[in-house]
């Protein structure tokens, strides 16, 4: 049967290169892993240009906001930045205006992202005010749970019968709710203010919680933080922010929960990567408009991270730190084991066509160009590689710079739908 789509390049995914091939799709799945290309409607063939082609990446934490908030980032902009980038599934944040923590805002907010988003999605669940909607939640087609500190403190009875949900994914923001007191001050004051014990402390407290819940700790900015999630037998990612930023200042472009630790800490957590410590690279992609970031006394907290952290991260490659295969494993297939997603983050037959296409390169990286959030931090200026073309479920999204226009993403916690 002819194929939709047949993408050729230098095939690898976290378990190796396969060598110069093609991937067929059709009907959303990978369908063949073929030597050369085979009839199809389309065909993008990089053989001979040195371009690999990998599983899309996959970015666990992202706030595409929408709702209220659609002036920082709605689900098209946001998807589109990702879809940039090469990354092909995204898991949306409910710190959202209203917060995703009551079935109607979730609903709303699905629809958003039915009807918007480019990439394949993924949402999480707010704790809500109730702890009797805890399990009605849970029946939605939501990726899990996400709890802020401020849930330890004014929400305790809805955390502890998520935390009693078998199995569940609860994602979780470890700082306790105290951390979060201190208010206007410097990002060096903040960094010893907002220490890495309260990162401890969190993980603690869950910990003696004997949840029943799968718990991942999500942008652990300090080592020890890794260690107590290890130790506690969940699974962590980190941000690109705390590994990679260097030199950062005053200034609110660098102001980020939890914030930017000692260049010594810093050091640390990337050895940390580097030994194979973390699930997951994650972006914590946090966009605000411009005059939010450009406020001093109300400097709205987060970096915008989605259209540039696969090229940024890839520079760890290229600078001989990380292997190859490691990348891919940080930026697919271990965050689609977090989310416990079967044929994500691999190529291989059967397995969902979320593909990109991209090869290694100096680029210049400057103001965001899909994304809403236009402020970035001058460290995002150079990328080591270029995405030429991004895929989702075998239809090209987008090509050499530009959106194509086509879409047919999906939530692959939809049972009704295929992936
Ligand atoms: O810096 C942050 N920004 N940290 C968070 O936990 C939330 C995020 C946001 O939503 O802006
Ligand atoms: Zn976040």
């Amino acid at each position: 049967m002819q194929a939709d789509t047949v993408v050729c390049g230098i095939l690898v995914d976290h378990r190796g290169v396969l060598g110069e091939g093609c991937v067929a799709a059709r009907g959303g799945l990978v369908t063949g892993i073929h030597r050369k290309p085979v009839s199809a409607e389309r065909v993008l063939d990089y053989r001979g240009m040195g371009v690999y082609v990998s599983p899309g990446f996959i970015d666990m934490h992202v706030h595409l906001r929408g709702l209220r908030l659609d002036y920082k980032e709605d689900e098209r902009s946001g998807t589109a930045a990702a879809a940039s980038a090469g990354i092909t599934l995204v898991a949306d944040m409910p710190n959202t205006v209203p917060r995703l923590s009551t079935p109607e805002a979730l609903e709303k907010k699905l629809r958003a992202l039915r009807k918007r988003s480019l990439v394949d999605y993924a949402v999480y669940a707010g704790v809500p005010d109730s702890p009797g909607l805890v399990e009605e939640l849970a029946s939605l087609p939501v990726a899990g749970f996400k709890i802020y500190p401020g849930d330890l403190e004014e929400r305790m009875e809805a955390v502890k019968r998520i935390l009693e949900l078998p199995g569940a994914l609860v994602v979780v923001h470890p700082e306790l709710p105290e951390a979060e007191k201190p208010v206007a001050e410097s990002n060096s004051l903040r960094a010893v203010h907002r220490g890495c014990h309260w990162e401890a402390a969190a993980v603690q407290l869950l910990r003696s919680l004997e949840p029943r819940a799968r718990l991942h700790i999500t942008h652990a900015s300090c080592p020890s933080t890794i260690e107590h999630a290890r130790n506690s037998g969940f699974t962590v990612d980190v941000a690109p922010h705390h590994l990679l930023l260097q030199g950062w200042g005053e200034d609110c472009l660098y102001r980020v929960n939890p914030p930017l630790r000692s260049s010594i800490e810093e050091w640390r957590l990337l050895q940390t990567l580097l030994e194979a410590g973390v699930n997951a690279v994650a972006s914590d992609h946090a966009p605000h408009a411009a005059w939010e970031k450009t406020e001093p006394l109300t400097c709205s907290p987060g970096i915008a991270w989605l259209e540039a952290w696969p090229s940024l991260l890839y520079c760890l490659v290229e600078a001989g730190a990380l292997r190859l295969e490691e990348f891919l494993r940080l930026a697919g297939k271990g965050p689609a084991d977090i989310l416990g997603l079967r044929g994500y983050g691999v190529l291989e037959p059967g397995a969902r066509a979320d593909l990109a296409a991209w090869r290694p390169a100096s680029t210049r990286i400057g103001a965001p160009r899909w994304s809403k959030a236009r402020l970035v931090p001058y460290f995002m200026e150079r990328g080591c590689m270029e995405v030429l073309a991004t895929l989702v479920g075998g239809v090209p999204v987008y090509v050499e710079g530009e959106l194509t226009g086509e879409a047919e993403a999906v939530n692959p916690f939809e049972r009704s739908r295929p992936g």
